[in-house]
């Protein structure tokens, strides 16, 4: 087994899903890794665990680097499964270790494990000697959960973010100038867009703390995908653009149609919307994935939304999204929707209602019965073009 040190005494230790495709409904093409470090100074240190499956291998990858015996410290920055699965397998082998965390993470991990560990609590300011190198913690509640908190590595200059700044990509090489850049900032967007975009508000906080700590960071390493050391100024721009709303021109027409009517509403509008040169993601949902449609969305001024009737209200793949969205609470927007009905409508009402819940305000909506006419599909390149003029006058 190789070892994989990312900087002097600092290991890589987590495990890596190549095959893993779905993340609790998020769309991993690219598999999923559980990032995991081990601290190797007078005192021995390990950061965040892994998923329960990735047990074995984590302790194996520590258990090539020190014997599991000789830890002192097990940081959990965060207990989401996904990072602490392994944690009773790693605490029995690691016998003499202390899990450090804040109160709520001890409480979270009683709950999950029982109350079998030996923890020491901290809160912002607490720092750990390790000898060389000191760790200090720094808690940023609700990135991504209440018990979230990151640490910082004195000495070596290394960021332990755990989610923030993280991607769900395998690669077999660490480091950000060792991928493809855009690739890597790509599956940036899509994690920030899919799991952080309801957090803006205590993403934007916590970039400010990490900013005022009194420290260089020279690495960050998350919790999932690839390390940043030579583009972390690449990717904290993005954070602040993404925690901000920033929006660009464009608009993204995402649909469901029974029998094409609905298909040929979408197209007229699509086309008003290119009249104007305005960009347009084009998105049928029974040949799409949620994931990436929620992505374009981010940073998307505009969103058109359009469903057949079906027993009075919209077809199901469109009620899939419009309740992820509600969740997500994307800041910003507008939108126009559109449907069409036989005998009785519903869809175009229930779209309306839930982006108003979920406080994106609807600028038109356009509805057509059985088949659209040639004055629907005139009516429907008008509003497109109207609609990517107010895109253009309002994005920022
Ligand atoms: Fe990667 Fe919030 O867990």
């Amino acid at each position: 087994m190789i070892k994989r040190q990312i900087a002097q005494s600092v290991y890589f230790v987590g495990g890596v899903d190549w095959n893993m495709r779905d993340f609790h409904g998020f769309c991993t093409p690219k598999g999923v890794t559980y990032n995991s470090y081990v601290i190797m100074d007078e005192k021995i240190a390990v950061i965040d665990g892994v998923k329960c499956t990735f047990a074995d291998e984590q302790l194996e990858k520590i258990s090539n680097i020190v014997e599991p015996e000789k830890i002192d410290y097990i940081i959990v920055n965060h207990v989401e499964p996904d990072h602490s699965g392994g944690l009773p397998v790693l605490a029995r082998a690691a016998k003499n270790a202390v899990v450090v965390c804040t109160a709520q993470g001890k409480a979270e991990i009683i709950q999950y494990y029982g109350d079998q560990f030996n923890f020491k609590i901290v809160k912002a300011g607490d720092s750990i000697d390790l000898g060389k190198n000191k760790l200090h913690f720094l808690p940023l509640p609700m990135v991504h959960w209440p018990d979230s908190m990151v640490s910082f590595l004195e000495g070596a200059d290394i960021l332990f973010s755990n989610d923030a700044f993280g991607q769900h990509l395998c690669s077999s090489k660490l480091f950000d100038d060792e991928n493809d850049l855009e690739e890597v900032l790509f599956e940036a967007e899509k994690y920030y867009a899919n799991i952080l975009m309801p957090l803006g508000k205590q993403v934007a906080g916590a970039l400010v703390k990490v900013a005022q700590l009194p420290f260089t960071v020279k690495i960050v390493a998350p919790s999932h995908g690839i390390i940043w050391r030579s583009h972390i100024g690449a990717i904290l721009a993005k954070y602040a653009e993404w925690s901000a709303g920033v929006t660009n021109e464009r608009v993204v027409i995402v649909y469901e149609t029974m029998w094409g009517s609905t298909e040929q509403l979408a197209r007229a509008l699509m086309d008003g919307v290119i009249s104007e040169n305005v960009k347009v993601n084009y998105y049928r949902l029974n040949t799409s994935d949620r994931t990436e449609i929620v992505r374009d969305i981010l940073t998307a001024k505009g969103i058109m939304i359009g469903s057949s009737t079906m027993h009075n209200g919209v077809l199901p793949n469109v009620g899939t999204l419009l309740y992820h969205l509600k969740g997500l609470r994307p800041v910003g927007k507008i939108a126009t929707v559109f449907g069409t009905h036989g005998w009785a409508g519903g869809a175009v009402k229930e779209i309306e209602k839930m982006l108003a819940e979920t406080g994106i305000e609807v600028k038109h909506s356009i509805s057509a019965k059985w088949s659209p006419s040639d004055a629907d599909l005139q009516q429907a390149f008008d509003l497109g073009a109207e609609f990517a003029r107010s895109i253009k006058s309002t994005s920022k």
